[in-house]
């Protein structure tokens, strides 16, 4: 289990400047990794991938970087302090990546999923573990600036009290034919989409007891043979009921892209409405009447999903690493969010109701808490580089 030690935030960037990124796996979501990293001041200073290509675009986007001919090579670069691993999330390819990074004792930011099933994504843990090796999963929702707001809200500032009721809602078109494996894979729509939904929430309200979960897919649907939507119901040790309604398969004229889930949680003291890359807005019954008064807590002109959350991430691993704290979503509470993936296959597979303990096992603990609380909450965000704020 990861231990929490609460202490001030270091001060700046509290010696992260010593830990350069490098790059393993540069494929196209790592375009937007540095682009954030540019946004953010975060160093890359080397990269590997296979394909020569890959390496050619490392380059041009970070020209003083070494683009390096081997894994072994990017290793045993002194320059790089941390890993960010962005090859894609199959075992075949990432156990063996996570094995050599863990031998090297580097630590590492992952790319969400963690892995395509919980038994995977222990292995990988387990894995780390043994190696006394620190990783965090790229759940880079939970970072964007208005993500960091909300857990202030709700978690710190608890401003709906104990939330009872909360819903997430994505519906949009998401044809995957244009691309080599999305929507191909054993598992797609809540292993590669949901799962940023699924680790938003176990940052704001931890792990559920139990899932119920609907997977199905649109048989017309171009390129997705498998699981195109993943809607589920969320019970929690806490009392609180949680909806999320996540399809790629809408193609009507309501769509809630990704990026602009409307998100709501409710509780005694009020409730509170967001959007990614939208405001913290708080609703109040004023003087328990009918009459309803808002505030905005957090405007949104702070930063985007793309690219200031992928900045945004890997600087808060960057400065949880040198603060010698736990980062949120570190590989530990990940585990949480893969058990709900799991539990979301197996009920959707088997028309039940899944308890969490029986997928965690002795890992499950009723009284976790959140995920906000089991990493470096207390992290100031920096600020971006100015020619990057958002209009
Ligand atoms: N919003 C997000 O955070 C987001 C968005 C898209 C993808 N992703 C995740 O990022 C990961 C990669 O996705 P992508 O879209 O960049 O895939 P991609 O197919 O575009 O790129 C994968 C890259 O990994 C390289 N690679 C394969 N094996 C390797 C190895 N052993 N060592 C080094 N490099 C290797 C390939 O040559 C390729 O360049 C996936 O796990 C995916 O789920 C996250």
């Amino acid at each position: 289990m990861t231990t929490t030690v609460r202490t001030q935030p270091a001060a700046a960037d509290g010696g992260a400047e010593r830990l350069g990124i490098g790059q393993v796996g540069l494929g196209g979501i790592t375009v937007h990794h540095r682009a954030g990293y540019a946004l953010y001041d975060q160093p890359v200073v080397a990269g590997y991938d296979p394909d020569p290509a890959a390496r050619a675009r490392l380059l041009q986007d970070a020209p003083t970087a070494t683009a390096h001919g081997s894994l072994d090579e990017l290793l045993a670069d002194p320059a790089v302090g941390v890993v960010d691993l962005a090859t894609p999330h199959h075992r075949p390819t990432r156990l063996p990546v996570v094995e050599q990074v863990v031998a090297a004792g580097k630590p590492f930011l992952v790319q969400k999923p963690l892995a395509m099933s919980y038994a995977e994504a222990l292995e990988l843990v387990e894995l780390a573990e043994a190696g006394g090796v620190v990783g965090m999963v790229n759940q880079n929702m939970c970072f964007t600036p208005s993500a960091i707001a909300l857990g202030r809200a709700l978690v710190d500032d608890r401003v709906v009290g104990e939330p009872s009721y909360a819903q997430l809602v994505a519906q949009y078109q998401f044809d995957t034919d244009f691309h080599p494996w999305f929507g191909r894979d054993e598992r797609w729509w809540t292993a590669g989409l949901s799962v940023h939904h699924l680790g938003l929430l176990q940052m704001l309200f931890g792990p559920p007891e139990t899932v119920y979960a609907m997977t199905g897919h649109d048989v017309s649907q171009p390129g997705v043979t498998v699981d195109g939507w993943g809607h589920l119901a969320l019970r929690y040790p806490s009392g609180l009921q949680l909806v999320v309604v996540s399809t790629g398969t809408y193609y009507g004229t309501e769509p809630v892209r990704h990026g602009d889930e409307a998100v709501w949680v409710q509780g005694p003291a009020g409730l509170v409405d967001w959007r990614p890359e939208g405001d913290v807005v708080v609703s109040r019954r004023v003087d328990g009447g009918s009459e309803v008064q808002r505030r905005s807590l957090a405007p949104h002109t702070r930063g985007t999903w793309f690219p200031h959350a992928f900045g945004l991430t890997m600087a808060h691993l960057r400065q949880a690493l040198a603060a010698s704290r736990t980062p949120l979503c570190s590989l530990q509470d990940n585990l949480h969010v893969m058990a709900v993936l799991e539990a979301t296959y197996l009920s959707g597979a088997q028309r039940r109701v899944v308890e969490l303990a029986e997928v965690l096992g002795d890992r499950y603990d009723p009284a976790y808490g959140t995920g906000w609380s089991h990493g470096y909450s207390t992290w100031e965000p920096p600020l971006p580089a100015s020619a990057g704020a958002p209009a």
